[in-house]
């Protein structure tokens, strides 16, 4: 071979591997497709489109993080029992759309609109359900118990949504849900908490618990579970493997009404109402955030029990489920002194508000005027009527927004004389 020949060989070796690194950098520091198209453009040819993705910010309807306006279809996937009576039962959804699921922080709810739990013609049924798992899932979790007709009104029809659930709602089948919310959650953090919860308030504190196991901050945690004997006891095995994992986790499970069967020390530490009394005795000397969901009249002797124990106000943090709402001190002194005409207008009632009540749902509810509620904490939208004249004050900002002209009956009071659309 002719050195000449020999020098253009070489030439032309080292041309072409210029031009693939050339190749290599532009694909690595462009868009594959970009650089297809400069790649075909005046050949002539037609290059490959870039498909396109969906991303979240391209979805209408759908925020950042995830969240979602209106209703949204999720598919169940899966039921399970959580308690040896089977009266608890764990529905775990997934979206329809395929689309990633919001995030939300532990201890809010999902609201579900249950088209199916009422004939048709007559108003949706709206019910909201804690999340009762950790955030960061791949599907979501509500835990149900099923609510039986009252103890001293048998003849009573059971709750239609708790029944409608167990009964007939199966898997595969589409419910219609509203995005999370709810303003009672545990912030991510290390300060100690207390978690409460009575019954099926177990849900949101089941979620508080996952989530600051999770965070690895070696956060201490007590979560004190009152139910009433093991037939009730809702993912026990579950919340024992956690408390023998984490050091950081003080399990105290009281039993007020045990079996013969149930054995101290094993199935439940104390026997008895989660009262002041004992969470005196258990925590330690220092300062707590509190978390308690549970009937009525348990949050009614806990949360005065903790004010006269010196908690202070915003360490105190409650969440009841159904038509419970409790009054703070600190709330009721604020709201004395105040007098207005309340008149709903297609019930023709008209009565004073003295501030005795707490909202204008309860106050709406004592003077017999019946409105629809779901959450009966501004998330749900169930509750929302048209104010026709006056005007109103949120006792905390709602997660649903009403329409301009209308308020949320359930978080709301007047602030002069009112008229509402009820
Ligand atoms: C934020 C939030 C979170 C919640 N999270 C959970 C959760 O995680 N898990 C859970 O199980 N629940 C939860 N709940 C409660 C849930 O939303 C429902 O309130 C509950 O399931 C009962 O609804 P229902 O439709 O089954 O009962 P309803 O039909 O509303 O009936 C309630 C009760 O009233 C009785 N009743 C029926 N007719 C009458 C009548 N004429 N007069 C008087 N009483 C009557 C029924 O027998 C029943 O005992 C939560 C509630 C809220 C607000
Ligand atoms: S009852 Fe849900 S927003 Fe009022």
């Amino acid at each position: 071979m002719q050195p000449l020949q020999l020098f253009g060989y070489i030439f032309l070796a080292i041309l072409v591997q210029v031009a693939i690194l050339s190749v290599v950098a532009i694909v690595r520091h462009m868009k594959f497709f970009d650089f297809l198209k400069r790649f075909f453009s005046g050949t002539g040819i037609k290059p490959p489109e870039e498909p396109v993705l969906d991303t979240i910010k391209d979805i209408s309807g759908f925020s950042e993080n995830g969240s979602w306006s209106g209703l949204r279809d999720f598919y169940v996937t899966n039921k399970v029992f959580e308690d040896k009576d089977k009266n608890i039962c764990s529905f775990y959804l997934s979206p329809v759309d395929g689309k990633p699921l919001a995030d939300f922080k532990p201890g809010q709810f999902l609201t579900f609109q249950l088209d199916g739990a009422v004939k048709d013609g007559d108003a949706p049924l709206v019910r909201c359900y804690s999340l009762s798992d950790g955030p960061g899932g791949d599907s979501y979790r509500v835990s149900i118990k099923r609510v039986p007709p009252p103890a001293d009104r048998p003849e009573l029809p059971p709750g239609i949504s708790s029944n409608h659930f167990h009964d007939n709602v199966k898997k595969g089948d589409v419910l219609k849900v509203r995005a999370p919310s709810g303003h009672f959650f545990l912030e991510r953090g290390t300060s100690p908490v207390v978690l409460i919860g009575g019954g099926i308030g177990i849900t949101p504190m089941l979620s508080m618990l996952v989530d600051a196991l999770n965070s690895n901050t070696n956060r201490e945690v007590w979560l004190f579970y009152g139910v009433r004997n093991s037939s009730e006891h809702a993912m026990k095995s579950h919340i024992e493997e956690l408390a023998k994992e984490h050091d950081n986790f003080h399990l105290r499970v009281c039993y007020s009404a045990p079996k013969d069967w149930d054995k101290k020390g094993v199935d439940y530490q104390h026997k008895g109402r989660v009262d002041i009394d004992l969470l005196r005795l258990s925590l330690p000397f220092q300062v707590y955030d509190f978390y308690i969901c549970g009937p009525r009249p348990m949050l009614e002797s806990i949360v005065p029990g903790l004010e006269d124990w010196g908690v202070p106000d915003q360490r105190i943090n409650y969440e009841a489920f159904g038509p419970a709402s409790i009054n703070r001190r600190s709330q009721k002194q604020e709201a004395s002194g105040e007098e207005f005409l309340v008149t709903f207008a297609k019930s023709g009632i008209s009565a004073v508000w003295n501030g005795s009540e707490e909202t204008l749902l309860d106050f709406a509810e004592s003077n017999g005027v019946a409105i629809p509620s779901g959450c009966r904490a501004g998330g749900c939208g169930s509750c929302e009527t048209e104010i026709i004249e006056g005007e109103v004050a949120y006792n905390q900002s709602p997660d649903f927004d009403p329409e301009p002209g209308s308020c949320l009956l359930c978080v709301s009071r007047p602030k002069k004389n009112l008229v509402v659309e009820a």
